[in-house]
């Protein structure tokens, strides 16, 4: 008999909402106008959005490793955001400050790809992308995706645990916290030109966070390898924790001593910070973290603390009560 437990991060049956795409424009624009900086370029990706079918291309899949075996230990009781809304939805500022990247994102070329992995390990490697794809098995696992700027989205991200990369370097005592980079190459990346900006696109995580099971490195999302505007090839998702954690185009991953300053921090570190865990009581300073917009229902709903992942990772911060773990 197959005897179903609900996790912390589903939600009931009843509180699911059709996939039908409904898009409540008044409240979008209602809610971005409260967001400031980020959240002021959505409005002109929410035009094109509207009338989008396209999801963009999907990168080759020769070994077919796509769709991968779903992990039903991540399943979400609600409707995953449909692929067309998500793909025409997203922030990428290499290729823009709209949400709507999807056609100029097309300008990556990601064969080849290498991600170096370097730093405090004791296996130091540059992995060639479709090497790092087949190295460890793939998965697909439903996750929430909850913006600082006051939307979410459900998405299958199909990929691999990160731990299972650290498994494979071993990072060495001295190792603290992993940085992550995209890639920089501004002649195909316009938003790479804007010289205010401290390129390269960098994250980071402790030893920790990073050898937690939710922080997951994805290769694809709804069973294709991931379409370039969702940060193809490779990219990061740690769902408690706001999505600009969730670096795209990764092509380094390094092992410090030091905390890496990430890029939204290096711009604004009062506004964004290293931890950036989800918390419904903590208010960005210009706006409320409260609720969020369901992409694609038109339905706000409360907002949950670690983004309703809290049984998996609160631990991670005990004994940090001092730090800014909500920004
Ligand atoms: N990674 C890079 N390299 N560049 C970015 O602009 N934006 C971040 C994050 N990762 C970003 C990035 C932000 S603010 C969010 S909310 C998510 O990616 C958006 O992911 P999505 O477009 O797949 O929804």
């Amino acid at each position: 008999m197959f005897f179903h437990r609900r996790r912390r991060w589903e939600i009931a049956t009843s509180e699911t909402t059709p996939e039908a795409l409904f898009f409540d424009r008044r409240s979008f624009l209602r809610q971005s106008a409260a967001a400031g900086t980020l959240m002021a370029t959505g409005l002109t990706g929410l035009t094109s959005f509207i009338g989008s079918t396209t999801p963009g291309h999907a990168e080759a899949d020769p070994a077919g490793l796509y769709p991968a075996r779903p992990n039903p230990a991540f399943t979400l009781d609600r409707a995953v955001t449909p692929e067309r809304i998500n793909a025409h939805y997203n922030n990428f500022y290499e290729f823009g400050m709209s949400k709507s990247i999807a056609e100029a994102a097309e300008a990556l070329r990601t064969t080849p790809w290498t991600v170096k992995v370097d730093g405090l390990v004791e296996a130091p490697q540059t992995f060639a992308f479709e090497d790092l794809e087949r190295a460890f098995p793939l998965e697909e696992r439903l996750y929430r995706h909850r913006c600082v700027e006051g939307w979410s989205m459900a998405i299958p991200w199909t990929g691999f645990p990160l731990r299972a990369l650290l498994s494979r370097v071993q990072p060495l005592s001295a190792a603290r916290y992993v940085r992550m980079e995209t890639f920089l190459d501004s002649k195909i990346a316009p938003g790479q030109r804007q010289f205010w900006y401290p390129w390269p696109y960098v994250e980071g995580l402790t030893i920790a966070e990073a050898a937690n099971d939710l922080a997951f490195l994805v290769t694809g999302a709804y069973g294709k390898p991931l379409l370039k505007a969702f940060g193809a090839p490779l990219r990061l998702a740690v769902p408690w924790k706001y999505g600009f954690k969730s670096i795209k185009s990764i092509t380094r991953i390094s092992f410090v001593a030091e905390r890496p300053k990430s890029f939204w921090e290096n711009l604004q570190a009062s506004e964004y910070g290293f931890w950036a865990n989800v918390n419904p009581a903590v208010p960005h300073p210009r706006w409320s973290q409260a609720t969020e917009e369901v992409l694609g229902t038109g339905e706000r709903r409360p907002t949950l603390l670690y983004n309703g992942y809290g049984e998996e990772v609160a631990s991670l911060y005990t004994g940090l009560e001092k730090e800014i773990l909500f920004r």
